[in-house]
C-alpha cells in the first residue's frame, strides 16, 4: 500500500508537470461543436477533460443546428484562410467538399487506433489517400413510437409506411376526439435543408427507388418508385403531420414528440437520451424500431449520417489540435457520449459494451440498421454533393407543400442534376 508521503509526492509531481506544460507551451485552440440536444454540453465536458490532462486551453464554438447553414459558415471561414477554428466537426457528407482544407490525420492518430473504427467510415473520410477526419459518431434514421398509445389501441409498430399512415391517422383521430387536440400522427424533418434530403432519401430508397445518383454516377432519381414514395409523403402533410412540419428540423420534431404530442417521429438516435430524461413527458413510453419499408416489396432504409473531427490546415497548432481530436474520438470518450447522449459510437466493440447497451438498448437490436445505413451520394458527386442535395431537397419540398407533382418535380430535378454533373461525369 502506498503511504501518504508517496501519494503526496506523486500529486506534487503531477501538479508540477501540468504547470510546466502550461508555463512552457500551453496553447489556446478552438473547436466547433454541434448543438443538437445535449451535443454542446457533451463536447464541452470532453474538451474540459482533455484540457485538464494537457494544460491547453480550448474555446468551444457552437454552430447553427442546420447542417446546411453550418457548411456555409465553415466554407466562409475556411475560404478566408482564417485560423479562428482549429478543429471542425464535419458531416459524413462533407469530406469530398472540404478535403483540401484539412490536414492528414493519419500520422497523428496512428494505424492501430484508426483500425478500431468502422472501416467504411474511415474509407469515407479518406480522400485521395489522406485521412481528412476522424470518425466521432455515426448516425442513422430511426422510428420512434409511443409504446403506451400503440398498446392502448392494440397496434404494432408499423412495418411499412402505408401501415404507419393508417395507424397514425387512427390514433391521432381517437386521441383528438378524447380531448388531446394537439396530437399529431407523425413528425419528421420537412424543412428544405440537409435533414429533408435524409428523410426523403429514406422514403425513396425504402420503395426501391434508389439513392438519387447511383454509385456509378448515373442519375436515377426520376423513376416511378421514387414518385410513389413522394406521393405518399406529400399526403401526410395536413393529414397525419401538421402543416408546420414543412419547417421542422430535428429539434422541432423532437419538441413535439417529447412533449407528448405525436404518435411517431423520425429522428436520429440522439433524441433517445432526451426522450428518456427525467423532465421528458414521454419517459419510459417510447420504443425505437427500424424505419418502415415502402410496401411489402420494399426495404428498411435508414439514411447514414454522422460527424467527424478534422483539423484545419490554417491552424497555428495542428499537432495539439490533432491530439484533441484523438482524445475525443477515443473509445473511452465515445463510450461516455453513447451512455450520456445516445451518440452512436464509430467503434464496433462499443456495441457489445454492457453499459452502452443498458443506456441505449436499440444500439443492440438495431445494429444492422447502423451498419447497413444508406449513404447519400456524396462519394460519387464529390465537391458537387451540396448542389445535388440542395436541388433534391428543394424539389422534394415543392412536392410536400403541394406546389409540384412528384413526377414532374423529379423530371425537372433529373434535368438539373444532369447539368450539375456535366452529363454524368462528376
Ligand atoms: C444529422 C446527421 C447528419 C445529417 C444531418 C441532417 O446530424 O448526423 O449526417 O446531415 O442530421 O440534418
Amino acid at each position: 500500500m502506498p503511504n501518504i508521503l508517496t501519494l503526496l509526492r506523486a500529486t506534487a509531481l503531477a501538479a508540477l508537470a501540468a504547470a510546466s506544460i502550461q508555463g512552457a507551451q500551453a496553447a489556446s485552440i478552438s473547436i466547433s461543436c454541434g448543438a443538437l440536444g445535449r451535443e454542446l454540453e457533451l463536447c464541452r465536458e470532453g474538451v474540459a477533460a482533455w484540457s485538464a490532462k494537457t494544460g491547453h486551453e480550448v474555446r468551444v464554438v457552437s454552430t447553427p443546428h442546420s447542417a446546411t447553414e453550418r457548411l456555409a459558415l465553415y466554407q466562409q471561414i475556411l475560404a478566408a484562410g482564417s485560423s479562428d477554428i482549429d478543429v471542425f466537426q464535419i458531416d459524413v457528407v462533407w469530406p469530398g467538399i472540404l478535403a483540401s482544407q484539412f490536414i492528414d490525420l493519419a500520422p497523428h492518430v496512428g494505424q492501430d487506433e484508426v483500425a478500431k473504427h468502422f472501416p467504411a467510415i474511415v474509407e469515407n473520410n479518406t480522400v485521395g489517400g489522406k485521412l481528412v477526419a476522424m470518425p466521432w459518431f455515426t448516425d442513422a434514421g430511426v422510428l420512434y413510437y409511443r409504446r403506451d398509445l400503440l398498446e392502448k389501441y392494440g397496434k404494432q409498430p408499423p412495418a411499412t409506411w402505408q401501415a404507419l399512415t393508417e395507424t397514425a391517422r387512427e390514433i391521432q383521430r381517437a386521441e383528438r376526439a378524447a380531448g388531446n387536440e394537439r396530437m399529431q400522427g407523425f413528425v419528421f424533418q420537412g424543412r428544405a435543408y440537409e435533414g429533408l434530403t435524409c428523410n426523403a432519401l429514406e422514403w425513396i430508397a425504402s420503395f426501391g427507388g434508389g439513392t438519387i445518383v447511383g454509385d456509378d454516377g448515373k442519375i436515377t432519381v426520376d423513376n416511378p418508385r421514387a414518385a410513389e414514395a413522394l406521393k405518399l409523403a406529400a399526403s401526410w402533410v395536413g393529414d397525419i403531420a401538421p402543416q408546420g412540419v414543412l419547417n421542422y428540423d430535428e429539434e422541432e420534431s423532437r419538441g413535439v414528440f417529447q412533449s407528448g404530442n405525436a404518435v411517431f417521429m423520425r429522428n436520429w438516435p440522439y433524441a433517445w437520451a432526451l426522450a428518456q430524461a427525467p423532465d421528458s413527458a414521454v419517459k419510459d413510453k417510447v420504443g425505437v424500431v427500424a424505419l418502415p419499408r415502402g410496401g411489402e416489396g420494399g426495404r428498411h432504409a435508414a439514411a447514414l449520417g454522422g460527424w467527424q473531427l478534422a483539423v484545419s490546415k490554417h491552424s497555428a497548432h495542428p499537432e495539439i489540435a490533432a491530439d484533441l481530436v484523438r482524445f475525443l474520438a477515443s473509445e473511452a470518450e465515445q463510450k461516455r457520449r453513447a451512455i450520456e447522449g445516445a451518440y452512436n459510437p464509430t467503434i464496433p466493440a462499443l456495441y457489445k459494451d454492457e453499459a452502452v447497451l443498458a443506456a441505449v438498448p436499440f444500439f443492440g437490436s438495431l445494429y444492422e440498421t447502423f451498419t447497413h445505413a444508406v449513404a447519400r451520394p456524396s462519394r460519387v458527386t464529390g465537391d458537387r454533393y451540396n448542389r445535388v442535395s440542395a436541388d433534391f431537397h428543394t424539389a422534394v419540398h415543392q412536392v410536400l407543400s403541394g406546389r409540384a407533382e412528384p413526377r414532374s418535380a423529379l423530371q425537372g430535378l433529373e434535368r438539373r442534376l444532369s447539368r450539375v454533373s456535366r452529363g454524368g461525369r462528376w
